[in-house]
Formats: C-alpha cells, sequence, structure tokens
C-alpha cells in the first residue's frame, strides 16, 4: 500500500511542477519552424538585441546559415558582429562575472532556452516587459517578475506600462458576450499591460511578428534536427506502408495449407 502511495506520488510530480511553472497565464504562440522567413528575421532580432548579453554557444554560425539558407557572405556580413569565422560558436566578450555585477545575475546561454522554458513561455516573456520605477533599470516583466534584463525591445515594441483597459469579462473560462446584442462584455481592470501610444518603431501586430519569429529562430536554435526528423518520419511511414503488402502476401501464402 506503501509503495503504491509512493508511485502515485512520484507520476504526480511532473503535473505539481506543471502547474507550479504555469502560474501566470501565457498566451499560446503557434511557432512553424519550417517558416524559413521567420526564422531569418529571428536571427536577425537576436544577433542585433541579444548577442550583447547573450551567447548561442551550441550553435554554430555555418550550421543556421546552412539550416536557414542564408549564403555564407551574407551571414557573415549581416550577423556576425564579433569577428568570429563562419565555423566558430556564437560565442560572446561578455563575462559572465561582469554580467553577474551588472544585472544581478548572468544572462544563460539561449541555444536550449525554448527548450526548457517553452516557446509560449518566451513569447509571453519578451512581451511582458513593463515601465517600474523601483527596479534598478526601470522596468519589471509579469512572466518573470523582478528579472534582471532590461527591456531591450523597448525601441520596438514602444513604452509598456500597467494601466486600466477594458478586458473582456471571462467566466468558467469562457469569454461572455451580450446576449442581446452579441457585443463583448466588458469591465475595466487595472492591473493591464499597455503601450504608450507611438513610443515604439513598430505597431502592436508588427512587434507580436517579430517576437513570434525571435521565438521561431530559438526553437529551431534548441532542435535543430526537428525539420529532418519529420521528412524522415515520413520516409518510414511510407515504407513501412509499403512493406505491409508483402508482408500480408507472405502471410497468405504461408497459411494457404494450413486450414
Ligand atoms: C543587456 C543585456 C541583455 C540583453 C541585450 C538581453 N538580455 Fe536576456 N537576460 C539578461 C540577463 C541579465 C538575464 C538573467 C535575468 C535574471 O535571471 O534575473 C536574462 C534572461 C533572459 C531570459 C531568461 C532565461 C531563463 O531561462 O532564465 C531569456 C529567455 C532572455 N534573457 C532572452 C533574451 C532575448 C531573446 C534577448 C534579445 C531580444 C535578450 N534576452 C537580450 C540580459 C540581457
Amino acid at each position: 500500500m506503501k509503495k503504491l502511495f509512493v508511485a502515485l506520488m512520484l507520476a504526480a510530480l511532473p503535473l505539481l511542477s506543471f502547474a507550479a511553472e504555469h502560474g501566470a497565464e501565457l498566451e499560446s504562440v503557434d511557432i512553424d519552424v519550417s517558416d524559413k522567413a521567420a526564422m531569418q528575421d529571428g536571427l536577425r532580432t537576436f544577433t542585433n538585441y541579444c548577442m550583447g548579453c547573450h551567447s548561442a554557444k551550441f550553435q554554430r554560425y555555418e550550421r543556421v546559415a546552412d539550416d536557414l539558407g542564408i549564403p555564407h557572405d551574407v551571414m557573415l556580413s549581416h550577423a556576425v558582429f564579433t569577428g568570429a569565422k563562419i565555423g566558430d560558436h556564437m560565442n560572446i566578450g561578455m563575462q559572465p562575472a561582469d554580467a553577474k555585477a551588472w544585472f544581478g545575475a548572468a544572462p544563460p546561454d539561449l541555444t536550449l532556452v525554448a527548450r526548457v522554458r517553452g516557446t509560449d513561455w518566451l513569447y509571453g516573456y519578451l512581451k511582458s516587459f513593463y515601465e517600474d520605477p523601483t527596479r534598478p533599470y526601470g522596468v519589471n516583466n509579469k512572466v518573470f517578475p523582478n528579472v534582471g534584463m532590461p527591456n531591450v525591445l523597448v525601441g520596438l515594441q514602444g513604452r509598456q506600462v500597467v494601466g486600466c483597459k477594458q478586458v473582456q469579462v471571462v467566466e468558467d473560462g469562457k469569454k461572455q458576450y451580450d446576449p442581446l446584442t452579441g457585443t463583448p462584455l466588458t469591465h475595466e481592470a487595472c492591473d493591464q499591460l499597455t503601450i504608450v501610444p507611438k513610443t515604439g518603431a513598430l505597431n502592436e501586430e508588427q512587434f507580436d511578428e517579430k517576437v513570434k519569429n525571435l521565438v521561431t529562430f530559438l526553437a529551431y536554435s534548441a532542435n535543430p534536427v526537428k525539420l529532418q526528423h519529420q521528412r524522415i518520419g515520413t520516409y518510414v511511414l511510407l515504407y513501412l506502408a509499403f512493406f505491409f503488402v508483402f508482408a500480408y502476401l507472405l502471410k497468405r501464402e504461408y497459411w494457404k495449407d494450413v486450414h
């Protein structure tokens, strides 16, 4: 009995950690790691806005260029700012010890972050920086409270603040509509992230797209062989279907005289 209890507890553990991780509600984002244009745009954002602090040191420029369909000379002139060679790992110059002194925490390597955090988390995190004068860099984050990272995309997104906004009423997980007119029922909520208009280079839709592309690149980076897996998987299934016909004919032949 006791053993059974322990086994059940162990089986439930992943569920518990799942519940803890997903405290903040995350929007789900549809990531397509076969979309090369999206990943190229994501790579551009990554090298321009993230590699000042974060490395992707398990990844080589050459492999990324080949996977994303970027000629090597274009890769070198547009995405390599550290003087690295095409075959080098995507390292950075910042020393972890310095970084820890500046930001309170060293920026982790991001090659595999999409596997650790998941794409919904990354998308939510990158969109959830807001102004908070009590923090050292004047920003905080809804998805990662008291994070040490500054809001590096503020120039694109614009200034995001916590303010009041009309949001749709949700009861039992369902959005509520006026039964007569069909218009959404709203109420004013004052813990909402809102962007101060005209403070960023992109509008909300364009910014969402930018972040989605960046997350697509990080998803690719965490699992660069995924595309190959899918292609090989198709061949395996086709082979099995083909083989089935012969296996069946052989079985018929063998059993012909048994009955
Ligand atoms: C100025 C330096 C700096 C830049 C530029 C920067 N970050 Fe960060 N980032 C940090 C620091 C510092 C942390 C660690 C924060 C902490 O643990 O409190 C961090 C943490 C993160 C994390 C959380 C990792 C984890 O699992 O804990 C992610 C994801 C991330 N950064 C993504 C990005 C992306 C994507 C970009 C580019 C758009 C970027 N960062 C640009 C400094 C930076």
